[in-house]
């Protein structure tokens, strides 16, 4: 299969692609998160190409992307207070929230599960595709399972071309990490997953907001399916460096000459104040300390460029765990299967 990549001005195209979504065909479109890789989510069958096409786990469900809130009721039960309240401070956005599915969701979408998450996002071409297609649309991230997420047309290409017919250009991500995650199924808001939308920002809304425990820790079961996985992850082994600055700087500069010795090439995550002082093979900066958006936006392309490299192993600054850092760290300790170095 040749894959198509559309160019955002190209409305015909657009049209097209939104019609082959709704007859069962798979469209990588850009969201201003990442890139999602979209099918029909009332077709059965396009959903389970989905899961095949990406190597996907079956037992990790979808999200269903909507362009309009009079979508929402075929596919939830009920809408609680509290969900109306985030559906209007932050969609469309990077918000996910989880509610109880109502039949008319085929089961595959949800992995068997009763709920079903659903999010509203922001870019207008996935708004205009999603429209235009007229059903409401089951999105993973549109990267082959277990590789960073897209936040490029070029990172999608890159993982799936040759197996979807189209991808639509538009451009770097804004947001750069995946939608924060709520279930407000349950008695209690818990956050699933961290992103765009910040626990402080929920707390705007909400009165209280619960983080899933398995988010901090190893041991328990996350309630979120998809966050059991060894996600995110550069082909070399990635390794955290934490402790103050200087200290960090020391221990991965020794890290990098004990590798030397062993004949090991060496790649370095830092931020751009840091990026001239370290004496590894490949340095990637994933932009300013002090400007977390920027790293959000840059993190999983900044991961992507290890990939294209021969190092063997990466070592990788930390960032501070305020707003949107605690999405940033969350992927970090993900990318290096949770393994610290103290300084
Ligand atoms: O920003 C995003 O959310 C992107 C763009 C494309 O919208 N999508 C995305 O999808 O990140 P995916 O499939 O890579 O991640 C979906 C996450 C997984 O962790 C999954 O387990 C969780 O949402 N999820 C989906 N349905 C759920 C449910 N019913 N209950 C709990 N977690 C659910
Ligand atoms: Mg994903």
């Amino acid at each position: 299969m040749q894959t198509v990549i559309i160019k955002d001005n190209d409305n015909e195209a657009l049209s097209e692609a939104a019609l082959m979504l709704k007859e069962g065909h798979l469209v990588a479109f850009p969201t201003e998160t990442v890139y999602g890789l979209g099918a029909n989510a009332l077709d059965s069958k396009a959903v389970e190409e989905i899961f095949k096409v990406k190597g996907r786990p079956s037992d990790n469900p979808l999200i269903l992307h909507i362009s309009s809130t009079s979508q929402i009721n075929s596919i939830v039960r009920e809408i609680p207070q509290n969900a109306k309240k985030l559906m209007e401070a932050f969609w469309p956005g990077p918000l996910t929230i989880v509610l109880k599915k109502t039949d008319h969701v085929p089961d595959i979408v949800t992995a068997g599960l009763d709920t079903v998450a659903v999010r509203m996002p922001e870019n207008p071409l996935a708004l205009k595709l999603i429209e235009l297609s007229g059903v409401p649309v089951a999105a993973p991230s549109a990267n082959l399972s277990g590789r960073p997420s897209p936040t490029s047309a070029e990172h999608v290409f890159a993982d799936l071309s040759g197996r979807i017919q189209y991808i639509i250009d538009g451009g770097a991500c804004a947001v750069g990490l995946e939608s924060t995650v709520i279930d407000l199924s349950g008695s209690n808001p818990v956050i699933l997953r961290p992103g765009g939308i910040t626990r402080e920002m929920l707390l705007e809304v909400l009165e209280n907001v619960e983080t899933d425990p398995a988010l901090e820790s190893n041991n328990d079961k996350p309630r979120s399916p998809g966050m059991k996985y060894r996600h995110y992850s550069p082909r070399a082994d990635m390794f955290l460096v934490k402790g103050i600055q200087k200290d960090v700087i020391n221990a991965i500069n020794n890290l990098v000459k004990q590798k030397h010795e062993e004949g090991m090439k060496v790649g370095v995550l830092t931020c751009f104040e840091n990026s001239g002082k370290y004496e590894a093979d490949e340095v990637v900066s994933a932009g300013s300390a002090c400007v977390l958006n920027d790293v959000a936006s840059r993190l999983y392309d900044a991961l992507r460029k290890f990939d294209e490299t021969d190092v063997d192993v990466i070592y990788s600054e930390v960032f501070n765990e305020q707003g949107i850092g605690h999405a940033v760290m969350n992927r970090l300790k993900k990318a290096s299967s949770g393994r610290v170095i103290e300084a």
